[in-house]
């Protein structure tokens, strides 16, 4: 496949600082995400959760980096999952990511969060942080993306969620996604629900002024 957003012949992302080697490139990625996320965690982005929100905040997040942050992915990705012996989630068709990111973030947006029982929260939670995720809207960044944005969303439904455990347990956040959203055309149903809302369940338990109901 040829990949317009990478330096021809290498697997680099074309970026705002010239970079073309993989582990500087990672590294420099990391540390301005790092404190982009620092600073919508003290002052959330506004927006109405909708896909214009998210386009913004992805813009917000990788601003530093690259020239198409905040812009819907051209191509279409496939990402070799070594948890799935190298297979690939099935990303939304660049066709489709519009509709599919306004259906996803209608359903969270119209849950009755504040009724639901911890259980049903986490439960929907998981639901609704997998849904937008598996759009993967952007050629990279979807699982801090849509991390960040779920959790802006829900603690802006008055339910705290400790969001550092996501940070420390980056490895296993985008596992659990893959294993959550492991359905395929061909293959059925492989899905694993349950490592995704184990994490979602500590996090929300801690949330930082849930006050260990
Ligand atoms: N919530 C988070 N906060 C801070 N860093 C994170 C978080 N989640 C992942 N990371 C780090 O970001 C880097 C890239 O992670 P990864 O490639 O899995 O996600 P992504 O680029 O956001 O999404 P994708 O590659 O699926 O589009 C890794 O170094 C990972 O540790
Ligand atoms: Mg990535």
């Amino acid at each position: 496949m040829l990949d317009p957003y990478v330096y021809s012949g290498t697997n680099i992302l074309k970026n705002v600082l010239g970079i073309q080697d993989r582990q500087t490139l990672d590294d420099a990625e990391a540390d301005y995400v790092s404190l982009r996320l620092r600073e919508l965690a003290e002052n959330p982005l506004e927006g109405n959760y909708d896909v214009a929100h998210l386009t913004k905040m992805h813009r917000y997040i990788f601003q530093d980096i690259y020239e198409w942050a905040g812009k819907i992915r051209t191509i279409n990705i496939e990402k070799e999952e070594p948890a799935l012996g190298g297979l690939s989630i099935e990303y939304s068709d660049k066709t489709k990511i519009e509709n599919d990111l306004s259906k996803a973030l209608k359903k969270m947006v119209s849950r009755p969060w504040a009724d639901l029982s911890l259980d049903d929260r986490v439960k929907y939670f998981s639901e609704d942080l997998a849904a937008v995720w598996k759009v993967h809207g952007f050629r990279e960044g979807n699982t801090r993306l849509a991390v960040t944005f779920c959790c802006q969303f829900i603690e802006a439904q008055g339910i705290p969620i400790d969001r550092t455990i996501f940070e420390k347990h980056s490895t296993y956040v985008r596992t659990a996604l893959v294993a959550y959203s492991a359905v395929f055309h061909d293959l059925g149903d492989l899905s694993k629900k349950e490592y995704l809302e184990r994490i979602i369940w500590d996090s929300i338990k801690n949330g930082p002024l849930s006050g260990g109901e």
